[in-house]
Protein backbone atom coordinates (compact mmCIF):
# COMPACT_ATOMS: atom_id res chain seq x y z
CA UNK A 1 0.00 0.00 0.00
CA UNK A 2 1.31 3.23 -0.85
CA UNK A 3 -1.23 5.88 0.31
CA UNK A 4 -3.19 5.87 3.58
CA UNK A 5 -6.31 8.00 2.23
CA UNK A 6 -9.51 5.89 3.94
CA UNK A 7 -10.48 3.51 5.95
CA UNK A 8 -11.45 1.25 3.23
CA UNK A 9 -8.11 1.52 1.51
CA UNK A 10 -7.38 -1.28 4.32
CA UNK A 11 -10.45 -3.12 4.73
CA UNK A 12 -10.68 -5.97 8.01
CA UNK A 13 -7.59 -7.26 7.04
CA UNK A 14 -5.15 -4.17 6.80
CA UNK A 15 -6.65 -2.80 9.99
CA UNK A 16 -5.80 -5.90 11.93
CA UNK A 17 -2.39 -5.87 10.33
CA UNK A 18 -2.09 -2.39 11.58
CA UNK A 19 -3.25 -3.30 15.12
CA UNK A 20 -0.22 -6.39 15.04
CA UNK A 21 2.79 -3.66 14.09
CA UNK A 22 1.26 -1.40 16.74
CA UNK A 23 1.84 -3.46 19.69
CA UNK A 24 5.48 -3.27 18.47
CA UNK A 25 5.52 -0.12 18.56
CA UNK A 26 3.81 0.77 21.93
CA UNK A 27 6.59 -1.48 23.42
CA UNK A 28 8.84 1.12 21.30
CA UNK A 29 7.27 3.52 22.97
CA UNK A 30 7.50 2.19 26.42
CA UNK A 31 11.34 1.68 26.54
CA UNK A 32 13.47 4.39 27.87
CA UNK A 33 14.65 5.50 25.02
CA UNK A 34 11.55 5.20 22.86
CA UNK A 35 13.05 5.38 19.30
CA UNK A 36 14.14 2.64 16.67
CA UNK A 37 15.92 3.17 12.87
CA UNK A 38 13.07 1.69 11.19
CA UNK A 39 12.95 5.23 8.99
CA UNK A 40 16.20 6.70 9.36
CA UNK A 41 16.92 8.97 6.25
CA UNK A 42 13.14 9.10 5.12
CA UNK A 43 11.60 12.18 5.07
CA UNK A 44 7.58 13.08 6.55
CA UNK A 45 6.18 16.29 5.97
CA UNK A 46 3.23 17.24 7.82
CA UNK A 47 1.17 19.18 5.85
CA UNK A 48 -1.75 21.08 7.69
CA UNK A 49 -4.16 23.35 5.94
CA UNK A 50 -6.20 23.62 9.39
CA UNK A 51 -5.79 23.78 12.73
CA UNK A 52 -4.64 20.60 15.23
CA UNK A 53 -3.17 19.87 18.18
CA UNK A 54 -2.93 16.19 18.74
CA UNK A 55 -2.86 14.70 15.09
CA UNK A 56 -0.04 16.83 14.20
CA UNK A 57 2.33 16.32 17.26
CA UNK A 58 1.00 12.84 17.00
CA UNK A 59 2.49 12.28 13.68
CA UNK A 60 5.67 14.05 14.33
CA UNK A 61 6.31 12.47 17.34
CA UNK A 62 5.46 9.34 15.59
CA UNK A 63 8.14 9.71 12.65
CA UNK A 64 10.71 11.16 14.64
CA UNK A 65 10.35 8.16 16.80
CA UNK A 66 11.15 5.69 13.72
CA UNK A 67 13.72 8.00 12.84
CA UNK A 68 12.97 10.08 9.99
CA UNK A 69 13.72 13.16 9.09
CA UNK A 70 10.46 15.51 10.00
CA UNK A 71 9.57 18.82 8.53
CA UNK A 72 6.63 21.30 9.40
CA UNK A 73 4.95 23.20 6.98
CA UNK A 74 2.87 26.41 8.96
CA UNK A 75 0.60 27.79 6.92
CA UNK A 76 0.17 31.10 8.03
CA UNK A 77 4.08 31.52 7.08
CA UNK A 78 4.01 29.36 3.67
CA UNK A 79 3.83 31.22 -0.03
CA UNK A 80 -0.10 29.93 0.24
CA UNK A 81 -0.47 33.97 1.74
CA UNK A 82 1.58 34.74 -1.64
CA UNK A 83 -1.59 32.73 -3.69
CA UNK A 84 0.76 29.76 -3.87
CA UNK A 85 -2.09 26.80 -5.34
CA UNK A 86 -1.99 23.87 -3.53
CA UNK A 87 -1.01 21.80 -6.29
CA UNK A 88 2.10 24.55 -6.43
CA UNK A 89 2.62 24.01 -2.84
CA UNK A 90 2.93 20.02 -3.13
CA UNK A 91 5.26 19.89 -6.02
CA UNK A 92 7.48 22.33 -4.13
CA UNK A 93 8.00 20.24 -1.27
CA UNK A 94 8.23 16.85 -2.73
CA UNK A 95 10.96 18.04 -4.91
CA UNK A 96 13.04 18.20 -1.71
CA UNK A 97 12.72 14.71 -1.53
CA UNK A 98 10.05 13.78 0.48
CA UNK A 99 8.75 10.51 1.15
CA UNK A 100 5.35 10.85 2.55
CA UNK A 101 3.63 14.02 3.05
CA UNK A 102 0.63 13.59 6.10
CA UNK A 103 -2.06 16.13 4.84
CA UNK A 104 -5.10 17.74 6.62
CA UNK A 105 -7.45 20.05 4.72
CA UNK A 106 -11.26 21.47 5.40
CA UNK A 107 -12.20 20.64 1.88
CA UNK A 108 -13.14 16.68 1.41
CA UNK A 109 -11.28 14.95 -0.90
CA UNK A 110 -7.60 17.12 -1.08
CA UNK A 111 -5.61 14.08 -0.24
CA UNK A 112 -6.53 12.29 -3.08
CA UNK A 113 -6.20 15.19 -5.17
CA UNK A 114 -2.56 15.45 -3.57
CA UNK A 115 -1.69 11.94 -4.27
CA UNK A 116 -2.51 12.20 -7.84
CA UNK A 117 -0.12 14.70 -8.00
CA UNK A 118 2.98 13.85 -6.19
CA UNK A 119 5.17 10.40 -6.08
CA UNK A 120 5.16 10.31 -2.69
CA UNK A 121 2.91 8.36 -0.10
CA UNK A 122 0.37 10.68 1.43
CA UNK A 123 -1.45 10.05 4.79
CA UNK A 124 -5.04 11.93 5.12
CA UNK A 125 -4.65 13.34 8.34
CA UNK A 126 -8.69 14.61 8.18
CA UNK A 127 -9.99 15.91 4.91
CA UNK A 128 -13.06 18.09 5.80
CA UNK A 129 -16.24 16.17 6.88
CA UNK A 130 -15.15 12.99 5.44
CA UNK A 131 -12.09 10.92 6.57
CA UNK A 132 -9.99 10.70 9.24
CA UNK A 133 -8.30 7.18 9.22
CA UNK A 134 -5.87 7.07 11.94
CA UNK A 135 -8.07 8.28 14.48
CA UNK A 136 -10.42 5.41 13.21
CA UNK A 137 -7.08 3.14 13.86
CA UNK A 138 -6.20 4.71 17.00
CA UNK A 139 -9.92 4.11 18.99
CA UNK A 140 -9.90 0.72 17.00
CA UNK A 141 -6.64 -0.51 18.84
CA UNK A 142 -7.86 1.63 22.36
CA UNK A 143 -10.90 -0.68 22.54
CA UNK A 144 -9.12 -4.07 21.11
CA UNK A 145 -6.11 -3.27 24.15
CA UNK A 146 -8.83 -3.21 26.55
CA UNK A 147 -11.44 -5.81 25.35
CA UNK A 148 -9.53 -7.82 23.27
CA UNK A 149 -11.61 -7.35 19.93
CA UNK A 150 -14.28 -5.50 18.36
CA UNK A 151 -16.44 -8.66 17.32
CA UNK A 152 -19.97 -8.22 18.93
CA UNK A 153 -19.25 -5.64 20.92
CA UNK A 154 -22.06 -2.51 20.87
CA UNK A 155 -20.72 1.27 20.03
CA UNK A 156 -22.88 4.18 20.13
CA UNK A 157 -21.56 7.50 18.04
CA UNK A 158 -23.02 10.58 19.86
CA UNK A 159 -23.42 13.65 18.42
CA UNK A 160 -22.49 15.94 15.59
CA UNK A 161 -22.20 12.92 13.31
CA UNK A 162 -23.49 15.29 10.20
CA UNK A 163 -19.95 17.40 10.23
CA UNK A 164 -17.56 14.37 11.47
CA UNK A 165 -14.65 12.71 9.73
CA UNK A 166 -14.17 11.02 13.34
CA UNK A 167 -17.51 9.29 12.69
CA UNK A 168 -17.56 8.46 9.00
CA UNK A 169 -13.69 7.00 9.53
CA UNK A 170 -15.12 5.25 13.05
CA UNK A 171 -18.07 3.59 11.50
CA UNK A 172 -16.50 1.91 8.62
CA UNK A 173 -13.70 0.36 10.91
CA UNK A 174 -15.99 -0.22 13.63
CA UNK A 175 -18.33 -2.31 11.37
CA UNK A 176 -15.68 -3.72 9.32
CA UNK A 177 -13.86 -5.22 13.15
CA UNK A 178 -17.44 -6.92 13.72
CA UNK A 179 -18.75 -3.80 16.08
CA UNK A 180 -22.19 -3.28 15.52
CA UNK A 181 -22.79 0.67 15.53
CA UNK A 182 -25.73 2.94 16.87
CA UNK A 183 -25.10 6.71 16.16
CA UNK A 184 -26.93 9.10 18.35
CA UNK A 185 -28.09 12.65 17.06
CA UNK A 186 -30.50 14.83 16.62
CA UNK A 187 -32.03 14.91 13.07
CA UNK A 188 -30.22 18.18 12.37
CA UNK A 189 -26.77 16.71 12.84
CA UNK A 190 -27.39 13.41 10.85
CA UNK A 191 -25.56 13.63 8.07
CA UNK A 192 -28.53 14.08 4.44
CA UNK A 193 -28.67 10.86 3.97
CA UNK A 194 -27.47 7.74 5.63
CA UNK A 195 -27.73 5.14 2.30
CA UNK A 196 -24.80 2.29 2.99
CA UNK A 197 -24.09 3.28 6.57
CA UNK A 198 -24.45 0.08 8.23
CA UNK A 199 -25.50 1.41 12.21
CA UNK A 200 -28.77 1.75 13.61
CA UNK A 201 -29.77 5.29 14.34
CA UNK A 202 -31.82 6.77 17.08
CA UNK A 203 -32.49 9.81 19.15
CA UNK A 204 -33.17 8.34 22.29
CA UNK A 205 -29.10 8.49 24.36
CA UNK A 206 -30.51 7.13 27.86
CA UNK A 207 -32.06 4.23 25.73
CA UNK A 208 -28.70 3.07 24.28
CA UNK A 209 -26.77 4.08 27.28
CA UNK A 210 -27.97 0.77 29.24
CA UNK A 211 -26.55 -1.59 26.28
CA UNK A 212 -23.45 -0.43 24.91
CA UNK A 213 -19.69 -1.34 25.80
CA UNK A 214 -18.72 1.91 24.10
CA UNK A 215 -19.76 5.54 24.15
CA UNK A 216 -18.12 7.57 21.44
CA UNK A 217 -18.97 11.39 22.16
CA UNK A 218 -18.11 13.67 19.11
CA UNK A 219 -17.21 17.00 19.40
CA UNK A 220 -19.54 19.58 18.32
CA UNK A 221 -18.12 21.15 15.14
CA UNK A 222 -19.38 24.24 15.88
CA UNK A 223 -16.98 25.99 13.29
CA UNK A 224 -18.71 23.68 10.68
CA UNK A 225 -21.86 24.94 11.00
CA UNK A 226 -23.31 27.62 9.03
CA UNK A 227 -26.91 27.96 9.66
CA UNK A 228 -29.20 27.32 13.28
CA UNK A 229 -28.98 23.31 13.67
CA UNK A 230 -29.95 23.55 17.09
CA UNK A 231 -32.33 25.42 19.36
CA UNK A 232 -28.97 25.90 21.83
CA UNK A 233 -26.13 24.67 23.16
CA UNK A 234 -27.76 24.27 26.36
CA UNK A 235 -30.53 22.23 25.34
CA UNK A 236 -28.21 20.62 23.62
CA UNK A 237 -25.97 18.99 26.56
CA UNK A 238 -29.17 18.97 28.25
CA UNK A 239 -29.98 15.99 25.96
CA UNK A 240 -26.85 15.01 24.43
CA UNK A 241 -24.45 15.73 26.95
CA UNK A 242 -22.95 12.78 28.24
CA UNK A 243 -23.14 13.83 32.00
CA UNK A 244 -22.64 11.57 35.55
CA UNK A 245 -25.63 10.90 35.63
CA UNK A 246 -25.83 9.17 32.16
CA UNK A 247 -22.67 7.46 32.83
CA UNK A 248 -24.05 6.02 35.89
CA UNK A 249 -26.21 4.32 33.23
CA UNK A 250 -23.63 2.40 31.55
CA UNK A 251 -22.94 -0.78 31.73
CA UNK A 252 -19.95 -1.29 34.57
CA UNK A 253 -16.84 -2.27 31.85
CA UNK A 254 -18.46 -0.04 29.28
CA UNK A 255 -15.56 2.90 28.03
CA UNK A 256 -16.30 6.17 27.54
CA UNK A 257 -14.17 7.59 24.60
CA UNK A 258 -13.49 11.28 22.65
CA UNK A 259 -11.68 12.12 19.90
CA UNK A 260 -10.80 15.34 21.38
CA UNK A 261 -10.67 18.30 21.36
CA UNK A 262 -12.83 18.13 23.84
CA UNK A 263 -15.86 21.04 24.90
CA UNK A 264 -15.91 20.36 28.27
CA UNK A 265 -20.04 20.57 29.45
CA UNK A 266 -20.90 20.47 25.95
CA UNK A 267 -20.94 17.06 24.78
CA UNK A 268 -18.94 15.92 28.06
CA UNK A 269 -19.21 17.07 31.38
CA UNK A 270 -16.00 18.41 32.51
CA UNK A 271 -16.12 15.47 35.19
CA UNK A 272 -16.88 12.89 32.91
CA UNK A 273 -14.08 13.35 30.72
CA UNK A 274 -11.50 12.75 33.88
CA UNK A 275 -13.13 9.33 34.94
CA UNK A 276 -11.51 6.00 35.04
CA UNK A 277 -13.46 4.59 32.54
CA UNK A 278 -12.69 7.49 30.12
CA UNK A 279 -10.10 6.33 27.83
CA UNK A 280 -8.95 10.03 26.33
CA UNK A 281 -5.94 9.79 27.12
CA UNK A 282 -5.10 6.21 26.45
CA UNK A 283 -6.31 7.58 22.69
CA UNK A 284 -3.84 10.46 22.58
CA UNK A 285 -0.79 7.91 23.80
CA UNK A 286 -1.64 4.95 21.35
CA UNK A 287 -2.13 7.73 18.44
CA UNK A 288 1.32 8.15 18.33
CA UNK A 289 1.90 4.27 17.93
CA UNK A 290 -0.47 3.61 15.59
CA UNK A 291 0.99 6.29 13.37
CA UNK A 292 4.24 4.82 13.59
CA UNK A 293 3.08 1.44 12.33
CA UNK A 294 0.96 3.76 9.96
CA UNK A 295 4.36 5.29 8.69
CA UNK A 296 6.25 2.16 8.99
CA UNK A 297 3.88 0.09 6.59
CA UNK A 298 3.89 3.05 4.01
CA UNK A 299 7.93 3.95 4.04
CA UNK A 300 9.47 0.79 5.82
CA UNK A 301 8.06 -2.06 3.81
CA UNK A 302 10.46 -4.94 2.13
CA UNK A 303 10.23 -5.79 -1.47
CA UNK A 304 7.43 -8.53 -0.58
CA UNK A 305 4.97 -7.51 1.32
CA UNK A 306 4.41 -4.59 4.31
CA UNK A 307 5.48 -7.35 7.09
CA UNK A 308 7.98 -8.70 5.42
CA UNK A 309 10.62 -6.26 6.64
CA UNK A 310 9.45 -7.32 10.30
CA UNK A 311 10.79 -10.78 10.27
CA UNK A 312 14.26 -11.61 9.48
CA UNK A 313 17.28 -10.18 11.37
CA UNK A 314 18.21 -7.44 8.49
CA UNK A 315 14.43 -5.94 8.51
CA UNK A 316 14.05 -2.80 9.49
CA UNK A 317 12.50 -3.46 13.19
CA UNK A 318 16.13 -5.33 13.79
CA UNK A 319 17.57 -2.41 15.09
CA UNK A 320 14.66 -2.21 18.01
CA UNK A 321 15.95 -5.03 19.78
CA UNK A 322 19.22 -5.34 21.18
CA UNK A 323 21.91 -3.01 22.04
CA UNK A 324 21.64 -0.43 18.94
CA UNK A 325 22.66 2.49 20.08
CA UNK A 326 22.21 5.91 18.51
CA UNK A 327 25.52 5.39 15.92
CA UNK A 328 24.36 1.59 14.85
CA UNK A 329 22.42 2.88 11.80
CA UNK A 330 25.73 4.29 10.72
CA UNK A 331 28.01 1.62 10.13
CA UNK A 332 27.33 0.94 6.22
CA UNK A 333 30.60 1.17 4.71
CA UNK A 334 30.09 4.54 3.67
CA UNK A 335 28.55 5.93 6.65
CA UNK A 336 30.50 8.42 8.49
CA UNK A 337 31.40 5.84 11.91
CA UNK A 338 32.82 3.47 9.02
CA UNK A 339 36.60 4.74 9.81
CA UNK A 340 36.14 4.86 13.21
CA UNK A 341 35.18 1.22 13.49
CA UNK A 342 38.17 0.04 12.43
C1 LIG B 1 -10.71 15.59 15.32
C2 LIG B 1 -10.50 16.26 13.98
O1 LIG B 1 -9.81 17.25 13.87
O2 LIG B 1 -11.02 15.70 13.06
N1 LIG B 1 -9.69 15.74 16.21
C3 LIG B 1 -8.65 14.91 16.11
O3 LIG B 1 -8.04 14.80 15.08
N2 LIG B 1 -8.34 14.21 17.20
C4 LIG B 1 -12.02 15.78 15.87
C5 LIG B 1 -12.56 17.14 16.05
O4 LIG B 1 -11.94 18.14 15.75
O5 LIG B 1 -13.67 17.18 16.54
Amino acid sequence: MKHLLSISDLGADGIEEVMRVTDSFVEVSERAIPRVPALRGKTVVSLFYEESTRTRLSFEMAAKRLSADTMNFALSSSSVKKGESLRDTCQTIEAMGVDALVVRHSSAGVPWQVASWVDCSVVNAGDGWHEHPTQALLDCYTIRAQRGSLEGLRIAVVGDVKHSRVARSGVLAFTLLGAEVTIVAPPTLLPPSLVGWPVEVTSDLDGVLTKVDVVYVLRMQAERQTEALLPSLREYTARYGLTRDRVALLPDDAMVMHPGPINRGVEIASDVADIPRSAITRQVANGVAVRMAVLFLLLGQGPSGPLSGMQGPSGPLSGMQGPSGPLSGMQGPSGPSSGARG
